[in-house]
């Protein structure tokens, strides 16, 4: 027997047995309660309700997780979640006076759904294949009683509201859980505005807001601050509004898709879809993208560092106020002072010296500061020593301010971060003199011989002189290494910025050879040292016409720079997408911009040792060179960044309406994703414009659905064409490119050519067929035979081209593959 056949009867097995322990139904009825490990199961398997263990936790509770198909348990519901039960045997879940009803060990209510019903016999609670869990007045009554939708906890399912209800003012809203093992309500909540405007807050302990969605635009179906929405296409959200009531609820344009909306214990909103093939969640979208932007993420006295691992550190002289928390990514709690502070009220110290002041520089200052009028640092710093409730001041351009009790939101900046503040924390002296901290050293080589701090300045002029004058050591043949500080000066301390993207800003730098560069900073490198350093000689190897050429790096622990040639065309998207018609690419430009890259792409696929993919071709990666010449910047990247990088794609704007459907389907993502990309940027070459725009009228316009219904319905190309060219173009290039792009987007990835067939194709050495419209492109009937995307051109017959045969050409009929241009 094939071994898989055996593994799936196996597991079906295993599934049918374990339905058979649970009460093998969806329901719970005034017959049939639950208690112990018994479950009941949806009818179509897709979700289970019973009692389950966070985590290494003793403490048990009522939820729903997915059924069969996910495999990691992903609680979706909690009912108890403030009231554990220890016994799940003397603990039961049933029907009662009309409610559902969890009794503890000791038979007391603990949950309850607490509705004033009829209390007839007949209720029962249904678990149905949405994950909703829905009381109704016998099995066959329609109108729900109660449902699990309605009282979401910290899952946002399809079909589920986060409302506002108009009467009361009561929210149904997501509360994170306290951390991994304790689904308490914790301090983050994902709620629709109370003021009753559209748009949704994420809030910190219910009050603090630190995002907003931005509201809503029934129009364009998006939420204003959430632009990445106006590509969607997995789902369908739909704002409601009467006199009583305000939801949002969504739908999935696939339901075969698992996707579930958290609100996480970071206190970020994620969306996630289940990867079928690789049998894990995969982070699709998440606000706000910083963990340090999340209010007071790190708790009192602490401190969130982003970039660098982990967020949450406590404020010297602090330390973590429980740690099994903090184990648990659990900081709410915050620090605590290591030594009490001296002050005492009317200022007769009976022991010790005055609080001293640490000085904490580059940091972003928490909040609720409270202004003081000083004249010099000096009257701020006995301003917040008279009082012994204050804990810091901070002096600057800004004036005095003091900070009362806590502090809370704190952020340590990068040291060249230019929003950067002093704060001026309070500590009591001894913290001061105890060698056990990080200038220990220092201070102690001070008290002791003057000698030894000559020795060491002398060291220290020694080696920041050598660190400014030697010229980077080649390594690997052309690539630089570069120390940080070279760096730092060629870019005049990181002054000009040419851009930021997803994996970190790009700077403007000269070399002393006076040769001008583009110097990358990376963020979110996770990666040793050892794999760094190959993943970048192996980046470095790879050189073509059409490809940014790196000529460098740097790598000092965390700091992490790529060093590029300089493109002084800048990238692309700034060509293509402006107002002014005298600035406008022309075709001929156009098309050889689209025919360079294509060979750029296919090079990486084709040529490199191993087959790179690109991952996020967007024309915000196409460089151009003074010749206008096309340049693809970034490719390796991802590898670079590993595990992370969906991560870091799926939440930067303006990517996501170049990523292929197989990013969140779960499949293996190819070159062929690359192609897609490349696709969706060929639209634009023609349209001059985005193609997530909107018209003048306000409506999305979809410029690929209009070129796909124009070319399938053999209507006049030109009408596509960038106004700005006048339609200035010939035809027959005009109308390849939107063949070739509608090829590269098709859904199914076999369809789409590879890059080198595109160079082929562009070169006029394949002649290209009319596509069929991807399903997500659809406006038409369904061209689903038009499955062979070109046939060999007859006026340029070349010995080297590759006969293709689509893997999807079982479904081809051999008439359909005559259709050339
Ligand atoms: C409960 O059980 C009793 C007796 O076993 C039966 O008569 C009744 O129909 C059952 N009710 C339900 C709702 O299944
Ligand atoms: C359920 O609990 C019973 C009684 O404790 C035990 O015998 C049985 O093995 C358990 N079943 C599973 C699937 O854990
Ligand atoms: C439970 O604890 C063990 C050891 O303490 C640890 O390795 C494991 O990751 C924990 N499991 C969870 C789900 O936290
Ligand atoms: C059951 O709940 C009641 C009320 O909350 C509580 O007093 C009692 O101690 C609980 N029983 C057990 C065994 O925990
Ligand atoms: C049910 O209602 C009672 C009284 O109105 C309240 O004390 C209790 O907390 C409610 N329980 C739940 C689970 O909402
Ligand atoms: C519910 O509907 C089913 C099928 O439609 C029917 O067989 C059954 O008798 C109904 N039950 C009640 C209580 O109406
Ligand atoms: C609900 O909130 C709105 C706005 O905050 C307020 O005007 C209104 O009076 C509140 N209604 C109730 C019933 O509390
Ligand atoms: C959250 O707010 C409540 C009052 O609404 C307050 O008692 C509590 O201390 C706050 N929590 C934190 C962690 O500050
Ligand atoms: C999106 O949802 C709305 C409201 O539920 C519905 O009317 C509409 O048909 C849905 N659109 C699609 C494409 O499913
Ligand atoms: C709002 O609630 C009132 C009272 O429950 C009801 O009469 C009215 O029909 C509701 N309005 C809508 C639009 O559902
Ligand atoms: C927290 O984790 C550290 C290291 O993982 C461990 O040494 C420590 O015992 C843990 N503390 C608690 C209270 O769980
Ligand atoms: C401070 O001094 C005043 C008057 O000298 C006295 O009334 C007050 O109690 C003192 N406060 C403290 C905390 O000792």
């Amino acid at each position: 027997m094939d071994p898989w056949l055996k593994l799936s009867v196996l597991v079906f097995m295993w599934f049918s047995f374990n339905s058979q322990l649970s009460l093998g139904a969806d329901t719970i009825s005034a017959n049939r309660s639950l208690s112990g490990n018994q479950t009941i199961v949806s009818s179509g398997g897709n979700f289970v309700l019973g009692f389950f263990k966070p985590g290494n936790s003793s403490n048990q509770y009522i939820g729903i997780w997915y059924g069969n198909k996910v495999t990691q348990q992903t609680v979706v519901w909690v009912a108890n979640r403030e009231i554990p039960v220890r016994d799940t045997q003397s603990s039961e879940l049933k029907i009662s006076d009309g409610n559902l009803v969890l009794f503890n060990e000791s038979k007391v209510p603990i949950w309850s759904t607490n509705i004033s019903s009829s209390s007839s016999s007949s209720v029962v609670a249904v678990l149905e294949d949405s994950g909703n869990l829905v009381l109704r007045d016998g099995p066959n009554s329609t109108t729900p009683l109660w449902q699990s939708l309605d009282h979401p906890t910290h899952t946002w399912l399809p079909g589920g509201k986060i409302s506002l209800n108009k009467r009361t003012n009561q929210s149904q809203l997501l509360i994170s859980w306290k951390n991994s093992e304790d689904p308490a309500p914790g301090l983050f909540s994902l709620e629709l505005d109370p003021e009753g405007t559209n748009q949704y807050l994420i809030l910190w302990n219910r009050t603090i807001q630190y995002w907003t969605s931005g509201a809503w635009d029934e129009q364009a179906r998006i939420f204003t601050l959430v632009p990445e929405m106006r590509l969607n296409y997995i789902y369908n959200f739909s704002f409601y509004s009467d006199e009583n009531e305000s939801y949002f609820t969504y739908s999935l344009y696939n339901p075969d898709t698992i996707s579930r909306f958290v609100m996480d214990i970071s206190g970020q909103i994620k969306q996630l879809s289940w990867l079928e093939g690789s049998k894990e969640w995969n982070l699709f979208w998440s606000q706000p993208r910083q963990q340090c932007q999340v209010y007071a993420y790190c708790g009192a006295f602490g401190s969130c560092t982003e970039g660098g691992l982990p967020f949450c550190n406590c404020l010297r002289g602090f330390h973590q106020k429980s740690q099994s928390a903090w184990n648990l990514s659990d900081f709410s709690d915050g620090c605590e002072r290591t030594t009490k502070l001296q002050c005492k009220e009317n200022r007769t110290l009976t022991n010790g010296k005055p609080d001293k002041f640490l000085t904490s520089p580059n940091v972003k200052l928490p909040q609720n500061a409270q202004p003081v009028t000083a004249t010099s640092i000096s009257e701020c710093e006995s301003t917040c020593l008279q009082n012994c409730s204050c804990t810091a001041y901070a002096y600057d351009s800004d004036g005095c301010r003091i900070w009362i009790g806590q502090l809370l939101d704190l952020q340590q900046l990068a040291d060249d971060a230019s929003d950067g503040k002093t704060l001026y924390l309070r500590l009591a002296a001894s913290e001061f003199s105890s060698s056990s901290n990080n200038n220990g050293i220092i201070i102690g080589a001070a008290a002791g011989s003057v000698s030894l701090v000559l020795v060491l300045v002398i060291f220290g002029i020694w080696r920041w002189r050598r660190r400014t004058t030697i010229n980077p050591k080649a390594v690997d043949g052309s690539l630089l290494a570069f120390g940080y500080r070279d760096l730092q000066s060629a870019t005049k301390n990181f002054s000009e910025k040419l851009g930021g993207g997803g994996f970190g800003s790009v700077f403007k730098g000269t070399l002393p050879d006076s040769s001008v560069i583009a110097v990358k900073q990376l963020e979110s490198i996770n990666q040793g040292e050892k794999q760094f350093r190959t993943e970048v000689s192996t980046i470095g190897t790879i050189q073509h016409v059409n490809l940014v050429r790196l000529r460098g790096f740097c790598s000092e622990g965390i700091r992490k720079l790529l060093v590029y040639d300089y493109m002084p065309n800048g990238s692309l998207d700034a060509h293509l997408f402006h107002e002014e018609k005298s600035k406008a690419l022309t075709w001929k430009t156009r098309y050889q911009i689209a025919l360079g890259t294509a060979r750029g792409l296919a090079y990486l696929h084709e040529k490199c040792r191993d087959c790179i993919i690109h991952c996020d071709i967007k024309p915000e990666n196409i460089l151009l060179d003074a010749e206008l010449c096309p340049k693809v910047a970034d490719f390796g990247l991802a590898k670079l960044i590993g595990r992370d990088f969906s991560r870091v794609l799926t939440t930067m704007r303006g990517t996501r309406g170049y990523l292929a459907p197989e990013w969140i389907s779960g499949v293996p993502v190819t070159a062929k994703a690359d192609v897609y990309s490349y696709g969706m940027m060929l639209f634009e070459f023609v349209s001059g414009r985005r193609n997530s725009e909107q018209s003048e009228d306000g409506k999305v316009r979809f410029f690929p659905t209009l070129a796909a219904s124009v070319m399938t319905q053999d209507d006049d190309v030109l009408t596509l064409l960038d106004p700005q060219l006048n339609g200035d173009a010939p035809e027959e290039e005009l109308s390849r490119i939107c063949k070739v792009a509608c090829w590269c987007v098709q859904d199914d990835e076999t369809r789409r050519p590879s890059m080198g067939q595109v160079v082929q194709i562009l070169e006029g050495v394949l002649d290209v067929n009319l596509p069929p419209i991807p399903r997500f492109l659809q406006v038409l009937g369904d061209n689903s035979e038009h499955v062979v995307f070109f046939t060999e051109s007859s006026s340029n017959q070349s010995s080297q081209t590759p006969s293709y045969t689509s893997t999807a050409s079982s479904q081809a009929k051999s008439n359909t593959s005559s259709m050339s241009s």
